[in-house]
């Protein structure tokens, strides 16, 4: 199995690569990244020099380049993860987005389309995606099923969307043998600080304020970053081409709550009074257009595939915290921008 998957050396893909190199020695993996902002090599030092690993670093907005890389290697499956992914940039500059998340889906397709050529036997294209394509939730008894009907509120999951129905549409049309999952948001080890988490872990370490959009009254479905991969994994293997699974362990959380379980956590790791860090709490100007609440309705995945999630969400919630204070100089290196530059003698990035 020669196996490409793109966006590797970002938060969710790094956790994915790591996961087939070490569980799969009979595959070739190669990770293609374009190395944006988000994109950092420092996530897979552990698994940078395994046999069966290949780093490629491209644009998948550049077709050609796509088209050249299919037509040489002859990919038998393709797990597609690389997106611009951060709804607050995605307000800024939504332009990118639809260049990566759908231009760059779209180029994707085509270049597996045309390298497949109509031979599917063993092929397998995945796309990874996320619950904001199903909107917002209003009434508290709704949760996000595979049939919720789309309906994206930011440019962000309007492009996630976008690209969703296109791999639908390539399945439907040139019979491309796709699989969907759409996720709901994960937290772990290498997670971009400009995401709720790791922010507020990286700001009350340092003392700086929390900014809690709006109220804090916002609920997100959290899920822990390794368990996200191990569905990937086994959605990979076993799910049904053609389908759509939704992702998510049943764990919902106020986001001024969640804020306030991380401050206990961190008073407490930090040899802190209880309540000092939850006086960093800052209220701040809500987010333009600002999803009320995301939850998942998990049980196709687990009653037809049999995945679970592993962890429950206080130990994910420590382990998590306890990676981000043993790895104090991955997360300066990402907020001073450094590791942009430890790595700019090998790859220019954008
Ligand atoms: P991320 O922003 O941490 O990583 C994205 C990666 O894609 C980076 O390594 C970046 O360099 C790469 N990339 C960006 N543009 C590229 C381009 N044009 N060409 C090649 N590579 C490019 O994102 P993430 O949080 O790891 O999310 C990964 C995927 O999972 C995305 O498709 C996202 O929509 C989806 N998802 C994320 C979450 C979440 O909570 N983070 C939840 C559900 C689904
Ligand atoms: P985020 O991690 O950006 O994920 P998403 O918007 O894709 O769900 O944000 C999670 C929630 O936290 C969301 O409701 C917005 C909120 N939030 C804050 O209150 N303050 C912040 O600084 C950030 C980044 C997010």
């Amino acid at each position: 199995m020669k196996l490409l998957i793109t966006g590797g050396a970002g938060f969710i893909g790094s956790h994915v690569v790591r996961l087939f190199v070490t569980k799969y020695p009979e595959y070739q993996i190669y990770n293609l990244d374009a190395l944006t902002y988000a994109g950092n090599l420092a996530n897979l030092t552990d698994i940078e020099n395994a046999p069966n690993y290949t780093f490629v670093k491209g644009d998948i907005t550049d077709a050609k380049f796509l088209e050249d890389m299919f037509a040489e290697m002859g990919f038998d499956g393709v797990i597609h993860l690389a997106a611009e992914s951060h709804v607050d940039r995605s307000i800024t500059d939504p332009m990118s987005f639809v260049m990566t998340n759908v231009v760059g889906t779209v180029n994707l397709l085509n270049a597996a389309k045309n390298s497949w050529k109509g031979n599917f036997e063993g092929k397998r294209f995945y796309h990874v995606s996320t619950d904001e394509v199903y909107g917002s939730l209003h009434n508290p008894e709704d949760f996000f099923t595979e049939e919720t009907p789309y309906d994206p509120q930011s440019p962000y999951s309007a492009s996630k969307a976008a690209s969703d129905h296109f791999v639908r549409a390539y399945g439907n049309t040139y019979k491309l043998p796709v699989v969907l999952t759409n996720c709901s948001n994960n937290y772990g080890p290498n997670h971009f600080p400009e995401k709720l988490i790791p922010l507020m872990i990286h700001n009350i370490r340092n003392n700086k304020p929390l900014p809690v959009y709006g109220k804090g009254e916002n609920v997100r479905d959290w899920l822990f970053v390794v368990d996200h991969a191990r569905a990937i994994d086994t959605v990979f293997h076993k799910g049904t081409l053609g389908e759509t699974y939704n992702i998510g362990g049943f764990n919902e959380w106020k986001n001024i709550d969640l804020v306030n379980l991380l401050c206990q956590i961190m008073d407490r790791k930090l040899g802190r009074e209880e309540g000092t860090s939850a006086k960093l709490i800052t209220y701040v100007t809500d987010r333009a257009g600002h999803d009320l609440r995301y939850a998942i309705d998990a049980h196709k995945i687990m009653n037809e595939l049999g995945w679970q999630p592993s962890l429950q969400f206080e130990e994910g919630l420590e382990k998590t915290v306890d990676w981000f204070l043993a790895n104090q100089e991955w997360l300066d290196n990402v907020t001073s921008g450094a590791y942009q530059s430890y790595y700019q003698g090998m790859y220019a990035n954008r």
